[in-house]
């Protein structure tokens, strides 16, 4: 196997270890330097028996513009592969994710009218009542774990509510979430299992038939009757509400877990927030904060095809792991990559990824964490430290499972 970097000076990338005591950042420079991939190996769920680990943001931009030569069909997010090309055989056949052209248009299509920026500027007000009822129940507490009662919370009830859930199951429903975000943890699949299983016949069961008798304007009830005119599969449209639970939860948690660790931690990083907040209003410092932490370190595609891309030799159903965490801090793109800088005038990251994959969900999350920052300056709520964070236990996502805090106002 031909690589430009010697495997043994690298972590591995496949064990949570590696990433157990935040990202490798010093490992991803060292890739990035290199000419060509650096090939890891792992048997788990890969044809050819590892993969490439792509760090500059040129070659990923490359390799996502290109769903012909890198699919996303076999490989949407390692180890989550689709190795059969048999649907009957492939759990994962209807899953967004894990689609390509034509079929990935037709589906994101739905589902993009359905979440456009303009759209999610509506969903404002509904976001802050969420926002403002999470703030309202910690009002009362001195200490608590910010991620248990902040950052878990909102986006879960977010997911509900764009998923059309009736009010009195929002609880059950987000309950089901946490209980599958609690099992991948452990990484037991079983008990993954039960809790999809669970979700999937409560949408077949009560929430599909409510929406075909009653239509609104929620994810459920245009999905499911692009289904009946025919425009999707049935199985598509409810594969895209499990994806919408699992896609849209992990992720915005990351985020507002992430940057409150950050501010809390680091007085100059709390004062380039607050400070930047008012020179440049809260958008510039989120993406700031997305590039910073990018929550979810990677996405996957497979080679359809014996080909060269950044000077790698890369042959057909090889893996390449696209990290978009080394990308963000790729110093060809962005200058002193590593210092959190609000006022950068550089390209957007690549936190949401790019090409047509890229999150369907970037506007609702930024909306999130706007709404947040909003709420808590307007109730001067102020915390400190009250422990030390703990981080998750993935190659993939970012985690941070626990911030223990207290109230200073
Ligand atoms: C901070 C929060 C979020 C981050 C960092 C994030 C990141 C990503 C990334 C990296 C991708 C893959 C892009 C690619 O392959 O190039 C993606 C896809 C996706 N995201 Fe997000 N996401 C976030 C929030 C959300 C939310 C709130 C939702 C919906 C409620 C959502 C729904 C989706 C969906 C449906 C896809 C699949 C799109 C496709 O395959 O065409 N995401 N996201």
């Amino acid at each position: 196997m031909t690589t430009g970097v010697e495997t043994t000076q690298i972590p591995d990338l496949t064990d949570p270890q590696t990433f157990a005591p935040g990202v490798p950042h010093e490992a991803f420079a060292r890739l990035r330097e290199t000419p060509g991939f650096h090939w890891q190996p792992t048997e788990i769920a890969t044809a050819n028996g590892g993969f490439w680990a792509v760090t500059r943001f040129a070659d990923i931009v490359e390799i996502e513009s290109n769903p012909a030569l890198f699919a996303s069909q076999p490989g949407g997010a390692w180890p989550s592969t689709n190795l059969s090309p048999d649907p009957a055989e492939n759990p994962l056949y209807n899953n967004l994710m894990m689609m390509d052209p034509p079929r990935h248009s037709s589906v994101r299509r739905v589902a993009a009218a359905a979440f456009g920026p303009r759209i999610v500027k509506n969903f404002d007000p509904w976001v802050r009542e969420i926002v403002v009822e999470v703030l309202e129940r910690i009002e009362r507490l001195d200490e608590f774990d910010y991620i248990l009662e902040v950052a878990q919370i909102i986006p879960s009830f977010v997911v509900a509510r764009v998923q059309g859930v009736p009010a009195a199951d929002r609880q059950w429903i987000v309950d089901q979430t946490l209980a599958a975000f609690e099992a991948m943890q452990t990484a037991d699949v079983n008990a993954v299992g039960e809790v999809l299983s669970r979700t999937f016949t409560y949408y077949r069961e009560k929430l599909v038939p409510e929406k075909l008798r009653n239509p609104q304007s929620d994810m459920t009830s245009v999905l499911i009757h692009a289904a009946e005119r025919g425009e999707i599969t049935e199985a598509e449209a409810y594969d895209f509400l499990n994806l919408l639970q699992a896609a849209g939860f992990e992720t915005t948690h990351t985020l507002i877990g992430q940057s409150m660790r950050m501010i809390l931690e680091s007085p100059e990083i709390a004062e380039k927030t607050f400070r930047g907040i008012q020179e440049l209003g809260p958008d510039k410092v989120i993406d700031e904060f997305l590039r910073y932490i990018t929550p979810a370190m990677f996405m996957s595609r497979t080679a359809t095809q014996d080909t060269v891309v950044g000077g790698q030799p890369v042959r057909k159903n090889d893996l390449l792991n696209l990290y978009f965490t080394a990308a963000n801090r790729d110093p060809a793109v962005f200058a002193n990559p590593d210092e959190f800088d609000p006022w950068r005038t550089e390209t957007a990251s690549l936190a949401f990824g790019s090409g047509p994959h890229r999150c369907i969900g970037n506007a609702l999350a930024k909306l999130e964490l706007r709404i947040l920052f909003e709420e808590m300056a307007k109730r001067d709520f102020r915390l400190r430290l009250n422990g030390a964070p703990q981080r998750g236990w993935s190659t993939f996502i970012n985690q941070i499972r626990s911030l223990p805090v207290a109230r200073v106002s």
